[in-house]
């Protein structure tokens, strides 16, 4: 606590000291520099300065020197050279023969002769050329002053040539060069302080007022920056919003919660409510014998996913009207308020034909799309008649987003492959509105894409969305590899957006979650509560080892393969037979579909056959209930199972794989999944199996069977710990604070240019 109390007050001293010490290092280097090449120059001057003296006094005494050596004169040679040192810096001077004799010196020139012979002067580099003067430096062994030497070969027709040899006192250079080392240091360092004290104090100075103006500025409260700086205030804008997110979501007790995803909505997109528009709605209501009329959950992880979010945010959600008594329970217009009893929002439901619904959702949706996304080797059907329907369904849910709202700039989540041309269709009648598009099924590479008849049209029609979202990055880059084969269009690959007509759109990854805690694990009883009973409806052994499948019946799951493995299992670990039960919760599909139909007939033999062959009395190892399950009956089974596996043989997410978990706050239980999931990204501590490979698949469910309880703890929380950080309301916050960044940059535009703009154009 005390360490806590003094930081506030250490923090402004460590923030300088941290500016302070780095310039202070730098400083001392520069001082250094600065000292040496000082030294190096002043020194190179003072050699230069002796060697033009010595060159001067040489050639003033040559003629004399000459002549007087030629005629043998020893006293006037003598006398010339005594007239050289009176010079007050030549101390010392000699003449010598060229063999490197001594002919004559003045009383201060050191030894006999040995500085008439070059070589064995020590000076490291002469200056100067061998037939006019030489000179150079040369430093007493013992340290002492150093002294400058210089010698001139004197070459007469009159004699021998003869070579003048000077020493001059070197001592002045040397003080001189200290003076002037001493005050270049003592002026660069003060310049250095100076410059780095007054550099700290104005960024502490103007940090204050930069950040208040910066902070006005942010806010769109002012305006001082220049028309043409605007997008430099965007993207700081930007960044501090992206950090300010980063910031929110990598501190734990500011995990996303549906309160606070309220308020992002508020902070960030005011009052204005959200429009949903996905197929299928979250509340069905359906007659049944006797009159009465029940409401129904969908088995979707789209509704897993939106609900929640839609409590949250409230604004208005347009799907298919489907259920047998929708009508029935909706105004006029198709509206009422849900969910039931809480009425948090309200939903909009749009009526079709059969035949509407057969070319839109069964034949164009879900015979051609959906096999195109998805690798699972069902060949895709493209009838024109289904895309009639189909872009007739888009046409009529983008006229209803206009009935829905008041507003000209709505933000708008278009969802799923059932609604590919509606982002075009509301850009062109609500061009200000934000639109975010989320596929959830997987996006495959161009080349599997260009296998759909209208792919120009599909995607021109989702290039009408500010921002298109996919789980993956992978799956947004096949989307925008798809874009480049089939458009004209600029792909800004930095930035992951698309710029096509004057409009730009963003591409990025959102991976889809659960809400955190997720409501129906407060519905049901607890782990040992839920696993007596579903014992009980099953008549299980009390060691039974207990495995289940959740999904809809569909061929991308890998419902067939799950059984296989189980056959696979129970050969390979015979013990099992009498104790391992695999239930398969598997809700009707599409089943207006022939390959829905072939899919329950393949499955329902595969389970007759594995119970015929390891089936007993009371015993059948796969329990097969084909059935709509309402989510409190899927979460006690999720809570009694010893494990989960989710064989998807492809999945843009796979939301029962994080259902599983959220439902185990127990830390019981293994999550056995296929890599072909989405959520495999995620959850690295599931045991990850390939569906088709059955020895790896089965041995999987083996490992499960027997895991140590401890391990499963561990492996649970840590998968726990994922699901919870990276719920849903991350995922539509992201989203929504990336639309608000849309929103802000197009409103300053608007408010810069006085003209309206589209939403998503810069
Ligand atoms: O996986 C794609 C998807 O649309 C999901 O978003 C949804 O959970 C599921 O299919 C349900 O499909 P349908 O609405 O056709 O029953």
């Amino acid at each position: 606590m005390a360490g806590k109390d003094r930081g506030p007050e250490r923090g402004p001293i460590r923030e300088s000291l941290r500016l302070l010490l780095p310039l202070l290092a730098a400083i001392a280097l520069v001082v250094v520099a600065v000292g040496v090449v000082t030294t190096r120059t002043t020194r190179a001057w003072f050699e230069s300065e002796l060697h033009s003296r010595a060159v001067l006094a040489a050639s003033s005494a040559r003629q004399g020197v000459l002549s007087a050596y030629a005629s043998g004169d020893s006293r006037q040679l003598t006398f010339l050279l005594d007239d050289i040192v009176h010079d007050d810096q030549v101390v010392a001077a000699a003449l010598c023969r060229i063999d490197g004799t001594l002919v004559t010196r003045t009383p201060l020139f050191p030894g006999d002769g040995e500085f008439c012979d070059r070589s064995r002067i020590s000076v490291a580099n002469w200056r100067g050329t061998r037939t006019g003067t030489q000179s150079g430096v040369i430093t007493p062994l013992d340290g002492g002053v150093p002294s400058h030497v210089s010698v001139t070969t004197f070459i007469s027709a009159l004699t021998v040539p003869v070579r003048l040899v000077l020493l001059q006192d070197f001592e002045p250079a040397i003080r001189r060069e200290t003076l002037v080392q001493r005050w270049a240091m003592l002026v660069f360092g003060m310049l250095a302080v100076a410059s780095s004290l007054l550099t700290v104090l104005s960024s502490r100075l103007t940090r204050g007022g930069l950040m208040r103006r910066l902070t006005v500025a942010l806010r769109g409260e002012s305006k001082w920056w220049h028309d043409g700086d605007a997008p430099l205030i965007d993207d700081v804008r930007a960044l501090a919003q992206r950090s300010t997110a980063a910031a929110v979501e990598a501190d734990r007790d500011g995990r996303w919660t549906r309160s606070r995803l309220r308020s992002v909505l508020n902070e960030h997109v005011r009052e204005e409510s959200l429009v949903i528009l996905a197929n299928r709605e979250p509340y069905i209501h359906d007659s049944v014998p006797g009159g009465d009329v029940i409401v129904r959950h969908p088995a979707s992880g789209l509704v897993t996913a939106l609900e929640p979010v839609m409590r949250a945010c409230s604004g208005v959600w347009i799907a298919h009207g489907s259920g047998t008594a929708d009508r029935q329970s909706a105004d006029a217009n198709g509206r009422l308020l849900v969910p039931p009893g809480e009425e948090s929002y309200r939903l909009r439901r749009v009526w079709m034909t059969d035949a509407e619904e057969q070319g839109y959702y069964y034949g164009f949706a879900n015979e051609g799309l959906w096999p195109v996304c998805h690798q699972t080797y069902a060949r895709p059907v493209f009838r024109r008649s289904d895309w009639d329907h189909y872009r007739t369904i888009n046409e009529r849910f983008a006229d209803t987003v206009l009935q829905e709202t008041t507003l000209d700039d709505p933000i708008v989540l278009v969802q799923d492959y059932h609604f590919a041309l509606a982002p075009r269709m509301i850009r062109d009648r609500l061009p200000r509105a934000t639109i975010i598009t989320f596929w959830h099924i997987p996006w495959p590479n161009a080349e599997r894409f260009s296998i759909c008849p209208w792919r120009e049209e599909i995607v021109d029609g989702l290039l009408g969305s500010s921002i298109v979202g996919f789980h993956t990055q992978a799956h947004c880059n096949h989307f925008l590899e798809t874009v480049d084969s089939a458009l004209e269009a600029r792909i800004d690959r930095t930035d992951n957006a698309i710029i096509r007509q004057g409009g730009r759109t963003m591409v990025r990854p959102y991976p889809i979650s659960v809400e955190w805690p997720l409501r129906w694990t407060e519905a049901v009883p607890d782990a040992a509560a839920c696993r007596r009973q579903v014992f009980e409806e099953l008549e299980l052994r009390d060691d039974t080892i207990l495995a289940v499948g959740v999904d809809r019946l569909d061929y991308t799951k890998g419902i067939e393969e799950r059984i296989e493995a189980v056959e696979r299992l129970l050969e390979r670990r015979p013990t099992l037979i009498g104790r391992f039960v695999f239930v398969q919760l598997a809700a009707p599909s599409r089943s207006e579909i022939p390959q829905y139909r072939q899919l329950r007939d393949a499955v329902e033999a595969s389970v007759e056959r594995i119970n015929g062959r390891f089936g007993t009395e009371g015993y059948s190892p796969v329990v097969f209930l084909r059935a709509h399950h309402e989510p409190e009956r899927v979460f006690r089974f999720y809570r009694a199972a010893d494990m989960c596996y989710v064989s998807s043989l492809h999945d843009g997410m796979n939301l029962v794989s994080k259902e599983f978990v959220a439902a185990r706050d127990d830390e019981r239980g293994v999550l056995v999944l296929s890599k072909f999931a989405g959520a495999a990204h995620e959850l690295a501590d599931a045991l990850i199996v390939n569906p088709y490979d059955m020895e790896e698949a089965s041995g999987a469910m083996e490992r499960a069977a027997f895991m140590p309880p401890a391990e499963q703890a561990e492996r649970m929380r840590a998968m726990r710990a994922v699901v919870a950080e990276h719920n849903v309301y991350r995922w539509a916050g992201r989203m929504l604070l990336d639309a608000a960044q849309l929103r802000a940059r197009a409103r300053r535009t608007l408010n810069l240019s006085g003209f309206p703009m589209h939403v998503s154009t810069e």
